[in-house]
């Protein structure tokens, strides 16, 4: 990808890496201010944490529940979101011009009952989890991050695909004047940022549409207000800020494919074993832990470590083909 550098965060101290016990007990502290109408009377800067409504899901077993999630501040302020700028640190400063309310989502294509969602009808009609998972970027950094979220399959489910649905394909927002990085001269990317998954792979259990994390809701950098998570997949397949989803009979173009077929495939699969045309794909960095010579390199795991739920979804297949 264009910005593919990797940038240390030597400001980070140890110190700072949240436990999952910490942020559990951080969210409920948030929580029961809400519930109890005290946020009123607090400080600016607590009240913009706290602005990010509480957006709780029950717990789910899909989780990954042992791994120490990455500190809120790395989720928050290391991202990619060309829409708002190619450096890490650009979509946190400049995605708070995003208007995410109203929000309508569109469901349409080989489907009987096609919709245009408002946003808030669907979160309210179908039960919020927590899914804790790992990331892993093409770039060679992972983290794990608790999402709120709701099953893809809920969403299909309710517009009734047709038979002849083999693919499903998203589209990004495209809204010049509140995205910074789809105006001027340079444009990182075609938009709208288009993404896309086989039928079976988006009806996976695993498959969610996010709308929080931190157990509050998405901030603006992370996709707010509704973005693909796939856990097995390189992160650039987790699609942000969603206003279409389409059921198609051919695989649909998806912007990085577009960009550079030799480097970035359809699948994306998560895979040690074939490296990406200019990098090894068999390591990768966590970010939080440790810097500059002290960054410890976890061995990257196929499919990202999901291969038990995932990995038959691929029986047969020549994943060196069909990267
Ligand atoms: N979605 C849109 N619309 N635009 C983007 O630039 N970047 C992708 C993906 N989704 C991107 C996107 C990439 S390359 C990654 S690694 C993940 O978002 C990063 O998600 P995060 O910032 O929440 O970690």
């Amino acid at each position: 990808m264009v910005a593919m550098l990797i940038k240390h965060r030597p400001d980070i101290a140890p110190s700072e890496i949240i436990s999952r016990s910490v942020y559990l007990r951080r969210r409920e502290f948030l929580a029961g201010f809400a519930a109890a109408g005290l946020v009123a009377g607090l400080s600016p800067g607590f009240l913009r944490d706290a602005q990010a409504a509480p957006m709780k899901g029950a717990p789910s077993p899909l989780s990954t529940t042992d791994e120490t999630v990455t500190p809120l501040r790395d989720v928050t302020t290391y991202n990619n979101f060309y829409e708002f700028g190619t450096d890490k640190g650009d979509p946190a400063k400049n995605a708070h011009t995003l208007k995410t309310t109203p929000w309508k989502v569109k469901v349409d294509g080989l489907v009987n009952k096609g919709a245009d969602y408002d946003l808030e009808d669907l979160i309210r009609d179908i039960a919020l989890e927590e899914r804790i998972y790992r990331m892993r970027c093409v770039e060679g950094w992972s983290m794990v991050i608790p999402w709120v979220g709701i099953p893809l399959a809920s969403v299909l489910k309710r517009v009734e695909p047709q038979g002849s649905a083999k693919f499903v394909a998203f589209e990004t927002l495209v809204r010049p004047a509140e995205m910074v990085g789809q105006r001027g001269y340079f444009q990182a990317l075609p938009w709208p940022y288009k993404d896309g998954l086989r039928m079976d792979e988006a009806m996976h259990p695993l498959t969610i549409l996010a709308v929080g994390l931190y157990g509050e809701t998405m901030p603006n950098q992370n996709g707010a207000p509704i973005r693909l998570v796939v856990p097995w997949k390189y992160g650039f397949k987790s699609i942000k800020s969603i206003v279409r989803i389409s059921l198609t009979d051919a695989q649909p173009a998806i912007s990085w494919q577009e960009q550079n077929a030799r480097e970035y495939g359809f699948y994306s699969n998560v895979n040690p074993q074939v490296d990406h045309p200019r990098w090894s794909q068999a390591t990768e960095r966590r970010i939080g832990e440790g810097s500059g010579l002290f960054v410890r390199r976890r061995p990257t795991l196929m499919f990202n470590g999901y291969g038990d739920q995932v990995a038959s979804l691929y029986a047969g297949m020549d994943l060196k083909k069909f990267i």
